[in-house]
C-alpha cells in the first residue's frame, strides 16, 4: 500500500524542512556522494522526482543544461520555488509518480531517498517505462545513454548504504 502522500504535505507546511536537507552535515554529505557518483560531468536533461524542498535539485543544476524536478507536496515545490528562483533551468512541477510522468527524454534520472516510499506494484511500472525510455533513446542518439542514480540511505549518521548508479 502506497504511504499517505498528504502527510508529507502537512510535514512541509507544519516543518519547513522536516529533514534538515538544507543544514545537516549528513544531508550535505549524502549529497556530496550523490553527485560524486554521477559519471559524467555534464547531462543535457535531468528528471529528479521526490525533489522536496529543491537543495539537491540546486545541485544538479549545476550539472545539467536543463532539470525536470516534482514532489508530491506542494508545499515542498513552494519551498523549492523560492530556493530555485536564480535557478533559469529548473522546471518544477507539484505532481505524483507515477501516475505523472515528463514528456520527453532524459539523459539523467535521480531517485533520491524515494523508492523506499513505494511498492513494488507501483515501482515495476516505472522500471518498465525506464527501460523503454532507454531503449528509444539508445535508438534516437549516437551515444544515447541514460544514467539512472538511486539512492537510499540509512538512518545512521554516515550511514550511506546504497547509492547506486546504472547506464542504461
Ligand atoms: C525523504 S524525501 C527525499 C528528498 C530528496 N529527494 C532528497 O534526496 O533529499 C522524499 C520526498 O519524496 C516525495 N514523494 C514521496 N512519494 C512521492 C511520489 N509518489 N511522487 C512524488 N513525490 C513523492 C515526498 O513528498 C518527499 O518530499
Amino acid at each position: 500500500m502506497r504511504v499517505d502522500l498528504e502527510s508529507f504535505d502537512r510535514m512541509y507546511r507544519r516543518e519547513g524542512d522536516p529533514w534538515n536537507f538544507a543544514d545537516s552535515d549528513y544531508e550535505q554529505h549524502r549529497y556530496r556522494c550523490s553527485i560524486q557518483a554521477l559519471h559524467r560531468v555534464r547531462y543535457r536533461r535531468c528528471f529528479e522526482p521526490g525533489c522536496s524542498i529543491g537543495v539537491l535539485t540546486a545541485k544538479l543544476a549545476d550539472r545539467c543544461d536543463e532539470v525536470i524536478a516534482c514532489d508530491a507536496s506542494a508545499a515542498a515545490i513552494e519551498a523549492a520555488r523560492h530556493r530555485l528562483a536564480a535557478h533559469t533551468n529548473v522546471e518544477l512541477h507539484t505532481a505524483t509518480l507515477p501516475e505523472w510522468w515528463p514528456t520527453g527524454r532524459f539523459d539523467l534520472v535521480v531517485f533520491s531517498e524515494l523508492g523506499y516510499y513505494w511498492d513494488v506494484a507501483e515501482l515495476e511500472p516505472l522500471v518498465d517505462r525506464l527501460a523503454v525510455a532507454a531503449r528509444l533513446q539508445r535508438l534516437t542518439s549516437a551515444n544515447g545513454k541514460s544514467t539512472v542514480l538511486f539512492v537510499s540511505t540509512s538512518a545512521q549518521p554516515g550511514g550511506i548504504n546504497r547509492l547506486e548508479i546504472a547506464e542504461v
